[in-house]
């Protein structure tokens, strides 16, 4: 299938690793010239390397903490300053502590709210614009199943991320015909961030170590696989392509069928 991408212009937040990452080297597989973006140089300019060895368009590292209003205005003008456009937003960021319901305090709240949400609402803030005059422009926004699923061990992500759904089903509304917005909801896959939640799942004591954490895991999913974050990048490719011009507002999860919400 050809999509179409080939010389369309993607900034991608937060994708120095995990999922951010992934999207980028697909969009960069297609020919699209992609700006991503981290706040770790080192790791940023290594995820540069790995993407350009598969890239037929350029690739840009642009430094920046998504809690930083002025980073934010800076890493959307560089797809710009770098290309004269932007054609396609794909938002992730790091995750929430997991923690139980009643265990964050008040800070530890607005701080989840801080880089989840008013991440994306600053880099779509800065983006609209740019993405309304080109040829037809999308966002993806990487949010989490536990937007659909009550996660007792991780209620900063359980609660915060709905606000993130929401704000694309609005966007679909508000942005179109120019641009569709949707979001992806990641079931668990292999990357640095899910090492981090099944040690945390450890510590807690809920398991005895790291191989049994991941193995009940793998058995509450039905495909009994951990994601692979290439397919999940090639997943966030489509939704950015024409391809997926009727797919808009959605809330697409990729969870090898984990959750059980029917909807
Ligand atoms: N992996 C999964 O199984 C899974 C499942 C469901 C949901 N998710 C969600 O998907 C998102 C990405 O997860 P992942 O697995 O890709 O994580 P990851 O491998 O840890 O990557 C996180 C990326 O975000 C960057 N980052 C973190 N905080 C940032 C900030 N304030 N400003 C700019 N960049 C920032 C990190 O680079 P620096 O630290 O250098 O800034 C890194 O590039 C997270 O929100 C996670 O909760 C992941």
């Amino acid at each position: 299938m050809d999509l179409g991408l080939d010389g369309n212009v993607a900034l991608v937040t937060a994708s120095s690793s995990g999922l951010g990452k992934a999207s980028a080297k697909a969009l960069a597989r297609e020919g699209v010239h992609v700006v991503i973006n981290g706040r770790d140089e080192q790791r940023l300019a290594d995820a540069a390397e790995e993407i350009r060895a598969v890239a037929s368009g350029d690739v840009i590292a642009q430094s920046g903490d998504l809690t930083d209003p002025e980073d934010v205005e800076t890493l959307v003008a560089r797809p710009v300053e770098e290309f004269g456009r932007l054609d396609h937003l794909v938002t992730s960021a790091g995750g929430p502590t997991p923690m139980r319901p009643l265990e964050p305090d008040d800070d530890e709240w607005y701080e989840a709210f801080d880089l989840l949400t008013m991440s994306v609402v600053r880099v779509v803030r800065e983006a609209a614009e740019h993405l309304r005059s080109g040829d037809g422009g999308s966002i993806v926004a990487i949010a989490s199943i536990a937007a659909k699923r009550a996660d007792g061990g991780n209620v900063l992500s359980s609660s915060v991320r709905t606000s993130v759904v929401g704000l694309e089903k609005v966007l679909s509304k508000d942005l179109g015909p120019d641009v569709r917005a949707n979001a992806v909801l990641p079931g668990v896959h292999e990357t640095p961030r899910l090492q981090d939640v099944f040690e945390a799942a450890v510590e807690r004591g809920e398991y005895d170590s790291y191989e049994e954490a991941k193995a009940a895991r793998v058995a509450s999913i039905p495909v009994e696989q951990i994601g692979d974050p290439d397919a999940f990048g090639d997943a966030v490719t489509f939704l950015c392509s024409d391809r997926a011009g009727q797919i808009n507002g959605a809330a697409v999860p990729i969870d090898g069928g984990e959750s059980d919400s029917i909807f």
